[in-house]
């Protein structure tokens, strides 16, 4: 507790409501990464705590990002059915394993596992990797920026 109350006063902006909302709403955010993650387990950058990713200009650039990925797909189990499948536990997955969803029969037989490398390729041009797939996004050009996106994804699709 007293970590998280340090990590958002530590966040504090200029006013204070405005301030303390965000801590707020950091806190929400990093708690279940804070709680789900295992015990040594850093998702992406090597000798770094949580909150530190959580923190890290690489991650909230991608959560800035996944915000075009959001209207289609969920990072956390849920009930709600999208246009795109739940990413919830991505990491390590076959591609068009999440349980019931309609999956083209491109990704179908795609013979992919999700990891940092195969969601660079897909996220860069899916039409490239997988022909024939019923993802509407044409990618995202710039590296850096894929790279941003995956962090994120690789934190907040492994929390439970
Ligand atoms: C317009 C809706 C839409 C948008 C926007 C979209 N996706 Fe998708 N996504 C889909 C659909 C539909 C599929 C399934 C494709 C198929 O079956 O061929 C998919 C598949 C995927 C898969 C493979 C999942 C699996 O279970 O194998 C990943 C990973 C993924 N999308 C990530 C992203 C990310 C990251 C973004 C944002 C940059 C994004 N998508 C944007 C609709 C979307």
């Amino acid at each position: 507790m007293t970590g998280l109350l340090k990590y958002g006063s530590g966040q504090r902006v200029g006013r204070r409501v405005q301030g303390f909302l965000w801590a707020t709403s950091l806190v929400a955010l990093s708690l279940p990464v804070l709680m789900a993650q295992p015990a040594g387990v850093t998702p992406n950058t090597a000798g770094t705590s949580t909150a530190a990713v959580t923190d890290s200009p690489a991650y909230k650039r991608g959560r800035l990002l996944f915000i075009q990925c959001r209207a289609c797909h969920d990072l956390k189990p849920s009930p709600v059915e999208k246009v795109g499948p739940n990413l919830a536990g991505l990491f390590g997955r076959a591609a068009a394993a999440a349980p019931d969803f309609g999956y083209s029969p491109a990704l179908r037989s795609a013979k992919i596992t999700w990891d940092r490398q195969t969601l660079d390729t897909w996220l860069e041009k899916p039409g490239s990797m997988v022909p024939g797939n019923i993802m509407a996004f044409a990618g995202i050009a710039n590296p850096a920026d894929r790279a941003a996106l995956i962090s994120y994804i690789e934190v907040e699709s492994a929390s439970r």
